[in-house]
């Protein structure tokens, strides 16, 4: 088709963006993103002061607000959100129990935030503030709750009811690994690592399953809707993934000698190097820093993991390399974050889930700024490349 033809179809000026690379889809005030040189802030606030100062809970606040909350504040809507982190009956009972028994708990986890919007007979009222509000809290609440009984439901252990006497990562990590009465008493640092971690996955501007929250969302689908379909971007291996994949290359290198020739094999073409690079980021992902830190920490508790001195190699051969170095390509999120969640516990299966628990709230973000910009919904054109008219042709002479 000449581009005169084209245009008769496609008034205005028109741009073909498969991958939505250079078109931005918003225009947002929440996270702002500088990949050229390596900064994140949330609502104007670094992501450093955020991880050393602050707590996921407030952070999902600052995300939802636009401000940090006062004392009042703070304590009202933690008070909001522990109230609300048990699932119903029979969600659990009936709904996860019919899954099969070795199902992927990011499966489960998909189908049963989808699965809440029946539960709740005001999630449609997305335009009332007060049952809006409603359902935010519900869903950042029953994120845990539901991602730690998928887990033991994958394992065949017993459902663990919220202790909501325990802060909110404190709470995850009782649901996930309580064996007995009378509470689970995890390690501080242990606590305050995987609270570290839900700010840094907290939000990452038009990331794949924001995009597909604010897609759904921009039909007027109820929060619970979107953000399954946002749960399910995620649940993909180009997003949710990667640290995962960083385990496995890991742990096929096997030691720290036979990093060379790794890096070779990648420098010609046989793979990537997982954990490395970012659409945007062509600098330090500013939160692989903070999460490097993060793993000493957890090491100090659990034990050192294995696989962190061929990662350490990995990380000094490929940044002293001509290769790594002219195509800008840095260590991302997922490079570090792997090596902490397996050395506390977690099956590589409960990555992604680990992942959508605080993605939540940036999520929920998002699609309250979408509505609140009144968008319009999500409709984009394409560019037709099939047959040209044609007749039917009966079954019988085809
Ligand atoms: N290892 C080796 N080479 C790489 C890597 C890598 N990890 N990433 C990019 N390159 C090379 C490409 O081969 C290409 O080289 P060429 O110009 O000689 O062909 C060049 O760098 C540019 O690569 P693109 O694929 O165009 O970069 P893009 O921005 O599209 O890709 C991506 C970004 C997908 C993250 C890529 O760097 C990658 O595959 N990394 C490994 C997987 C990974 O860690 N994903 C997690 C991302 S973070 C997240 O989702 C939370």
């Amino acid at each position: 088709v000449s581009a005169q033809q084209w245009s008769k179809h496609l008034p205005g000026i028109w741009f073909l963006d498969p991958a939505l690379v250079t078109t931005a889809m918003s225009e947002s005030s929440i996270s702002y993103l500088d990949g050229e040189a390596g900064i994140l802030r949330y609502r104007g606030y670094p992501i450093e002061q955020l991880a050393e100062k602050s707590t996921y809970l407030e952070v999902a606040y600052l995300l939802l607000n636009g401000e940090l909350p006062t004392e009042d504040q703070l304590s009202s809507w933690v008070g909001e959100v522990t109230h609300h982190t048990f699932i119903h009956e029979n969600v659990r009972k009936r709904f996860l129990e019919g899954f099969h028994y070795d199902a992927h708990p990011m499966g489960i986890l998909v189908s049963a935030v989808a699965a809440l919007s029946t539960f709740y007979l005001d999630a449609k009222e997305i335009f009332d503030p007060e049952a809006r509000h409603r359902q935010i809290v519900r869903l950042i609440a029953k994120m845990p709750t539901l991602a730690a009984a998928a887990y033991r439901f994958s394992q065949g252990m017993p459902f663990v009811y919220p202790d909501n006497a325990l802060s909110f990562p404190e709470n995850f990590l009782s649901m996930m690994w309580k064996i007995a009465e009378p509470r689970y008493e995890a390690d501080p640092r242990l606590i305050r690592a995987v609270d570290v971690l839900f700010i840094l996955h907290a939000d990452h501007e038009q990331n794949c399953s924001t995009t597909a929250m604010r897609v759904v969302g921009s039909a007027h689908s109820d929060p619970y809707s979107s953000a399954a379909a946002a749960c399910a971007a995620l649940y993909g291996p180009r997003h949710g993934g990667a640290n995962e994949a960083v385990v496995k290359m890991l742990t096929e290198i096997g030691s720290m000698e036979n990093v060379p020739d790794f890096v070779r094999s990648v420098k010609e073409g046989h793979g990537r190097l997982q954990g490395f690079g970012h659409r945007v980021y062509k600098n330090y992902d500013p939160r692989a820093k903070i999460i490097k830190n993060v793993a000493y920490d957890v090491f100090d508790v659990t034990g050192k993991n294995p696989l962190l001195d061929i990662a350490l190699k990995l990380e000094e051969v490929a940044l002293s390399d001509e290769y790594f170095i002219s195509r800008k390509l840095y260590p991302n999120v997922d490079f570090y974050s792997g090596l902490i969640y397996q050395a506390m516990g977690f099956p590589v299966d409960m990555f992604p889930v680990l992942f959508a628990i605080p993605r939540m709230s940036g999520w929920l973000a998002h699609w309250q700024e979408l509505l609140d910009q009144d968008a319009k919904i999500a409709r984009p054109r394409q560019r037709y490349v099939g047959a040209e008219l044609r007749d039917f042709v009966p079954i019988a002479d085809r």
